[in-house]
């Protein structure tokens, strides 16, 4: 089942999630909708917030950018729980954009070689070292387990200039091709 994704100026986007228990009722089913939602809108990452809820978990299928970035062939997760680690401080720009920002597209710099540990969706840990464009993937996403979005690293010269894009997803006013579910109305 595709779920609604939410999008920029909605309040769960911003609250800092809570770890997934053992016994998480349907989380199965949850995996599967999101995995659904995330091909449905062409996204190679979604995070639990992005669909309304504030759990750490973060499904990714980094397949489709594979001829670019070889690192991500086959390479399809599901981390729930995750603990990131730094490995290099060097940090690479490239572009990035978000399923809950559409029409955007800015470059962001991350570091490109980090240690993940997390539970997939049997509860069995994982610990891996995680480079290139599939470290950026995982941070973009863990970032949204903290309420942080990737807009939020950008310098202010650059939001400026995206500010009237922001402005019409607050409002309402993007055109999105995926189901959607824009931030509340603000009483005036
Ligand atoms: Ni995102």
């Amino acid at each position: 089942m595709k779920l609604p994704v939410y999008l920029y100026g909605h309040p769960v986007l911003r609250k800092i999630s809570e770890p997934v228990p053992a016994d998480y009722p349907d989380l199965k089913k949850l995996v599967a909708d999101m995995f659904e939602t995330m091909y449905a809108s062409d996204g190679v990452g979604l995070a639990a917030p992005q669909v309304g809820l504030n759990i750490n978990m973060v499904v990714i299928d980094a397949d489709p950018v594979a001829d670019t970035f070889p690192e991500c062939k086959g390479r399809k997760l599901v981390i729930i729980n995750p603990e990131l680690e730094i490995l290099d401080g060097e940090k690479v720009q490239r572009g990035e954009g978000c399923l809950s920002l559409p029409g955007i597209s800015e470059d962001v710099k991350r570091v490109e070689h980090i240690r993940l540990k997390w539970q997939d969706e049997d509860f069995n840990e994982h610990t891996e070292e995680i480079s290139g464009f599939l470290a950026r993937i995982v941070q973009h996403e863990l970032d949204h387990l903290s309420g942080t979005l990737y807009i939020d690293h950008i310098s202010p010269l650059r939001k400026q200039f995206i500010r009237g894009k922001l402005h019409n997803i607050i409002e309402g006013k993007t055109r999105c091709d995926y189901p959607a579910k824009y931030a509340p109305r603000k009483r005036k």
